[in-house]
């Protein structure tokens, strides 16, 4: 818990632009550095006019939570096992697993900073 409170204040964003053209309800896949470097491919997320950043890595088995439509116009789906998890915290909502990954994210003027 701690390790995950240390890592939404760690080190500096990164700048994701066009931001503002992601609709609500939907998602869109970005990668956050070179994945075979360390990096991460995270899921934006625009729920109640807020966008959110949630890890692609699901927390149940292995499987990766995917972009599109938003189930319900709010929940993030891994199709492996159709476990569902809320953008806005990571909290499964259907399902039987941990909290999937989610980061600091601040939108502004149609671009977004991500600390991944
Ligand atoms: S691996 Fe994602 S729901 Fe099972």
């Amino acid at each position: 818990m701690l390790d995950r409170l240390a890592n939404l204040f760690r080190g500096k964003p990164v700048l994701v632009r066009g931001t503002g053209k992601l609709a609500e309800g939907h998602s869109k896949k970005v990668e956050i550095g070179d994945i075979l470097a360390g990096g991460k491919l995270i899921l934006l997320c625009r729920v109640d006019g807020d966008l959110h950043a949630l890890d692609t890595r699901c927390p149940h088995d292995g499987g990766r939570i995917i972009d599109g439509p938003l189930v319900e116009g709010k929940l993030a789906i891994c199709p492996l096992h159709n476990y569902t998890f809320d953008p806005k915290n990571g909290q499964v909502v259907r399902g039987s697993c941990p909290k999937a990954t989610v980061y600091k994210v601040r939108e502004k003027d149609g671009d977004a900073e991500v600390w991944a």
